[in-house]
């Protein structure tokens, strides 16, 4: 490893094997260093947006990481949660915390190992953005949820733009219904550093 992971060098990430070499340096000190120093607050918009739309269990937890959004969809009364990610060894760490049912590693840019239509519900913070997953993702987001399911994930408002989200929800068409799209801040007010202030978009959809 070069340097210390840290948000720059994942935002520049190019591939699912830059990911995972990345993540496997990172997932020790994530919760303790990078969610603490940054009072990372994602997580905990993403699992009320799911809530509030009247999202249920079983969900997936997409690039749930070391389980941030895993616990805070805990905090909004929601569950079961299985847990997917690239980094097993973000994943090791999430399972630690007694959060998911299921944990399971998984690239959203390939096939999920999980039957079509399996949840209720997906959700995920922090894994639509810059280095990480793009809007070619969403087909296979729609697959593992059932017709009725909810859907609510966390999109960087930089990447949404860079990468024409608006276009490919547009594409999506009658395939989702009900969408909604709300605008947050990634950090809360104890964070410092050049994306302290950076925003998120927090959509949410079922699937028609
Ligand atoms: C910034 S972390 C967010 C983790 C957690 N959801 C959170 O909010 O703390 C991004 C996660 O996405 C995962 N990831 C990146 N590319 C992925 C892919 N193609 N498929 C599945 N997970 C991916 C990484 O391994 C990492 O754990």
């Amino acid at each position: 490893m070069q340097d210390d992971p840290d948000l720059e060098a994942a935002y520049a990430l190019q591939t699912p094997d830059d990911n995972r070499r990345l993540y496997a340096d990172w997932a020790a000190t994530y919760d303790d260093e990078f969610a603490v120093d940054m009072d990372y607050m994602l997580p905990l918009h993403v699992a009320e947006a799911f809530a509030s739309v009247g999202g249920q269990g079983p969900v997936l937890d997409l690039g749930a990481g070391t389980g941030l959004l895993g616990a805070a969809l805990k905090t909004c009364g929601i569950g079961p949660v299985d847990a997917t990610d690239l980094s097993q060894e973000m994943l090791d760490v999430a399972g630690t915390k007694g959060l998911y049912a299921h944990l399971f590693t998984g690239n959203l840019l390939e096939t999920l190992p999980v039957e079509d239509g399996a949840y209720a519900g997906a959700a995920s913070s922090g894994t639509f953005t810059h280095g990480h997953v793009g809007p070619e993702a969403l087909d296979e987001v729609l697959r593992v949820v059932r017709p009725g399911g909810v859907v609510a994930l966390s999109i960087n408002a930089e990447h949404w733009e860079a990468k024409g989200y608006d276009a490919r929800l547009a594409e999506l068409g009658p395939r989702i219904a009900d969408l909604a799209v709300r605008e947050v801040r990634i950090f809360g007010p104890e964070a410092s550093g050049p994306h302290a202030r950076d925003l998120s978009r927090v959509v949410t959809f079922t699937r028609a």
